[in-house]
């Protein structure tokens, strides 16, 4: 299987500001592909060019050998994408809200009743697909953009943060949806600043931070970032810049990284620092309130990356 979207040296400006700078990346087919990072990071701006929605100022896509720039038609066949919010009409019902948008993909008849359904089924709408979208929770109404995004049968389903602002189970709902339809082989770009989620759905993952790829590849390519190292999480009242230094300077301890009541703590092994670390911290007024050892995950690879964590 080749790659099915390239993303080569993309480039956005809007006026002095460079919000995608130089991003390549190549999705394979059939896998899900993550784009990671913290708000404005540059996802949306990235999304938007692989959909023509916006022009590049640099660099190219292409999606299953159409390129952007000179066949928008046929990109946008290819694609389905799923915003975070699409417009609804609250005084129709699902399916009829998604007639219409299969309507605009030139669907009609029996095709664009098949559709529907078959959308309906596999976003978990069905049975209640004939009440007004006024009366659907926040997590229904997302259901509905993911069902809209695949109406047409794309090939490449591109998702920009699905799950932002939305309830737990409706959350696991939309995850469960990813994971159906990449079984049925479609191909996904799943954006996110949640790592938990981009760990538990994703192949391969690109870290993005101010308009750049920073680190890409599977997940246990990207902990290898943070190298065969323990990562030992305190939560801390009262860390002083003195005591951050007297951790630092304890034997073992490879770096440390503070962020709003954490330190995140790097060594080779963790039974060797333990006793001394709480010593360190609590000799000099700080109050330890947890401590865990845990493997790198892409929060630590992120704050290992960029010095700061993907939540700031
Ligand atoms: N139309 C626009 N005009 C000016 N700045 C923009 C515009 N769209 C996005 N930006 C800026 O570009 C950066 C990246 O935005 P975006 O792609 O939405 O990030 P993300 O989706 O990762 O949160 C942000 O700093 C944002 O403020
Ligand atoms: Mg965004």
């Amino acid at each position: 299987m080749g790659s099915i979207v390239q993303v080569t040296d993309l480039v956005k400006r809007f006026g002095d500001f460079t919000a995608v700078d130089g991003v390549s990346f190549e999705i394979e087919e059939g896998e899900v592909f993550g784009l990671l990072g913290p708000n404005g990071a540059g996802k949306t701006t990235t999304i938007s060019m692989i959909s023509c929605l916006l022009d590049p100022d640099g660099g190219d896509v292409t999606v299953s050998g159409h390129a952007v720039r000179t066949a928008a038609t046929a990109v946008k066949r290819e694609l389905g994408v799923v915003p975070q919010e699409i417009a609804l009409y609250p005084t129709l019902s699902a399916a009829e809200n998604l007639a219409f948008w299969a309507r605009m993909y030139g669907l009609s008849g029996a095709a664009l009743k098949d559709a529907v359904s078959e959308a309906l089924i596999l976003a978990g709408l069905e049975d209640r697909s004939k009440e007004r979208v006024e009366k659907y929770s926040g997590g229904m109404k997302r259901r509905i953009n993911i069902a809209a995004g695949i109406l047409h049968r794309p090939r490449v389903l591109l998702m920009d943060e699905p799950t932002v602002g939305i309830d737990p189970q409706s959350r696991n709902h939309i995850l469960q949806t990813v994971k159906d339809l990449n079984r049925r082989s479609m191909t996904v770009l799943y954006t996110s600043h949640y790592m938990e989620e981009v760990e538990f759905l994703c192949d391969r993952i690109a870290i993005m931070d101010h308009g750049k790829i920073i680190a890409m590849g599977t997940l246990n390519e990207l902990r290898a970032v943070v190298g065969g190292m323990d990562v030992v999480d305190v939560k801390v009242e009262h860390v002083s810049d003195q005591v951050l230094e007297r951790v630092r300077a304890i034997a073992g301890v490879e770096r440390v990284d503070r962020t709003d009541e954490a330190l995140q703590v790097l060594t080779p092994g963790s039974g060797s620092i333990l006793g001394k670390l709480v010593a360190t911290l609590e000799s000099e007024g700080s109050h330890v309130t947890s401590i865990a050892v845990t493997e790198p995950n892409l929060e630590s690879v992120f704050l290992h990356l960029t010095g700061k964590s993907l939540r700031d």
